[in-house]
């Protein structure tokens, strides 16, 4: 099994260019199924998440052509794909896909749409925590569904006519859930109000595409959206938004590290509150035409703390390097994460590299130290491995970072973008 080999202690200096936002490119994929038309995506990242995305959505009945080749491209940024779906020829999503990657569970919001029925496997908890799908299952039966829990799996069938429009209000933000309920409200009849819905851009992107497929849709991004339904919906070519958290989490290993680095194929604005947090802590970033700079010199980091909360709050998904980054910081910090109940398993790992970190229920009290020093350490999910990373990079010596597999769902060559500005960045295969 593959490990990231990492030699701390070098600042980095150069240019990253960032990738195509995986937690975009997941539902806009799956909402080629709301079409027998052709879907091209551009920007799409090359990760573990896509691919396995790529065979759960040829179950059911979806044509796919990399750069207009059928075959698979080995490497490369920005890909094209098109996604094609003249019929949907399996509406069952099985366990055994569904268990790999949770937002596969998303299919069951086009495939309802579109099908009128469906059997989709439960996605089961994961490490960092039990993401139940009662959310889902509330807001598609708002839209006339009846949703049955069987042999764990959710039978969901359409009024006969298909989905009828529906004023809804989500008890708790979700993401996944406010993607399918957009998704199925387009082909739904007559009007959807979906109040409390997640803002985060990942939504605006798919509510672009959708739109662009036709879909009649106002007010993504607040939290109040309203569709329109429409009888189908036509094909469209659509570029996958820049990844804002592989932004943040580059921004946070160069307040690490130190140096000066641009992140090209972005945009700050994307990101308001995790940048405004990195500038407390002493990175100085200022926009620039395609991206970001971002720089710190040696005048140490400061302790600052933060809360999790949904878009526009500082994201989960840049908790754990956030942490990692507070553990060199000149005094006290706390971190709080109020999205998920376990993702702080990264501590244990950290403390392994010299942090001191202690935890009281769902806050971590991190109290900074002037060093690290590299040690094995597992990662245990993606961004807690890519935290893992964050904190070699400033450690004295040799950390090397086991069960790399979580990295390669979500981040895109990330030992050539980090070698690329200066750091020693290895993957070392057994
Ligand atoms: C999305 O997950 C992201 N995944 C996650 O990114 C991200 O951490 C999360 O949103 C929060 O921003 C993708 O976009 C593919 P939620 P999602 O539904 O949609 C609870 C990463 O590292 N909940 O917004 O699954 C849930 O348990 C990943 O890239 C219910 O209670 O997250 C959680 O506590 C990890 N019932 C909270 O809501 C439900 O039916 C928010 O989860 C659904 C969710």
């Amino acid at each position: 099994m593959d490990r990231i080999r990492i030699v701390g202690g070098n600042e980095l200096n150069g240019v990253i260019p960032i990738s195509g936002a995986k937690n975009a490119a997941l539902p806009l994929m799956i909402a080629s199924l709301l079409t027998s038309d052709t879907l091209t995506l551009e920007n799409v990242p090359h990760l573990a998440d896509v691919e396995q995305l790529i065979r759960i959505l040829g179950n059911h009945g979806v044509d796919i052509s990399v750069n207009g080749r059928r075959e698979r491209q080995e490497e490369g940024y920005a890909r094209t794909i098109h996604f094609t779906c003249r019929t949907i020829v399996d509406t069952l999503a099985p366990y055994e896909l569904v268990s790999k990657m949770r937002a596969s569970f998303w299919v069951i919001g086009p495939l309802l749409a579109r099908e009128g029925y469906c059997r989709v496997s439960l996605p089961g908890g994961c490490a960092i925590g039990t993401r139940p799908v009662d959310l889902f299952l509330e807001g598609l039966t708002a839209l006339g569904a009846e949703m049955e829990i069987d042999g764990g799996y959710v039978n969901a069938r359409a009024p006969k006519g298909g989905l009828i429009g529906a004023h809804y209000r989500f008890p708790k933000v979700s993401v996944g859930a406010t993607h399918v309920m957009l998704m199925a409200a387009t082909l739904a009849r007559g009007t959807t109000v979906i109040d409390n819905a997640a803002r985060e851009p990942e939504i605006v992107d798919l509510a672009r595409c959708l739109t662009a497929m036709g879909a009649k849709i106002t007010g993504a991004g607040t939290s109040t959206i309203t569709i329109e339904g429409v009888s189908s919906l036509s094909g469209a070519r659509h570029r996958v938004l820049p990844d804002r958290i592989e932004t943040g989490t580059y921004a946070m290993a160069v307040a690490m590290a130190g140096g000066d680095v641009v992140l090209e194929n972005t945009d700050v604005s994307l990101l308001d509150n995790a940048l405004l947090t990195l500038r407390r802590a002493g990175a100085e970033i200022t926009a620039t035409e395609t991206g970001m700079r971002i720089v710190r010199n040696g005048n140490g980091i400061q302790p600052v703390d933060v809360t999790t909360e949904p878009f526009p709050g500082f994201p989960t998904d840049l908790q754990a390097q956030f942490m990692a980054l507070m553990t060199r910081s000149t005094g006290v910090s706390h971190v709080t994460e109020t999205i998920f109940e376990n993702r702080f398993m990264h501590v244990q790992e950290l403390a392994r590299l010299g942090a001191k970190i202690s935890l009281s229920g769902q806050t971590a009290k991190i109290e900074g130290v002037p060093r690290l020093k590299g040690a094995p350490v597992m990662a245990t999910d993606l961004r807690a491995s890519v935290s893992l990373v964050i904190a070699g990079l400033a450690a004295e010596g040799e950390t090397m970072v086991s069960r790399v597999y979580h990295l390669d769902r979500g981040f895109e060559r990330l030992e050539a973008k980090l070698t690329g500005c200066g750091a020693v960045v290895e993957r070392v295969s057994d």
